[in-house]
């Protein structure tokens, strides 16, 4: 959920360049590709996957189409991140 309203909210909703961005990053995950900051702090880079360009493009399909369903605890979860400073 977090990587999919980062990802939409930095690149102004707009799906296909959010989504070029991401098969961006998990074909080669590093450190000055990563929007999910306070997730990199608390947990360091995601492993690169062995995935070939088909699963990179469904994968990426997947986290930016889904319309997730947003549980209670997870927006003040969130924001307990405290954001502006990361
Ligand atoms: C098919 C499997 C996976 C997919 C599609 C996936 C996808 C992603 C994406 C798109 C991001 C956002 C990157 C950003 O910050 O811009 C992310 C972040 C992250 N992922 Fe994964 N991931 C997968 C597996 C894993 C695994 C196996 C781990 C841990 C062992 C992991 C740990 C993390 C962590 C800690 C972050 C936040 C920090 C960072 O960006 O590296 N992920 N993941």
């Amino acid at each position: 959920m977090a990587v999919n309203q980062v990802y939409l909210r930095l690149y102004d909703y707009n799906m296909s360049f959010a989504m070029e961005n991401m098969k961006i990053f998990l074909s080669n995950p590093t450190e000055d590709k990563i929007l999910l900051k306070p997730a990199f702090k608390l947990f360091g880079l995601m492993p690169k996957l062995d995935l070939n360009a088909t699963e990179i493009h469904n994968f990426s399909r997947v986290l930016i189409e889904t319309e997730f369903e947003i549980p209670d605890w997870f927006n003040s979860h969130y924001k307990s991140h405290d954001l502006n400073k990361s």
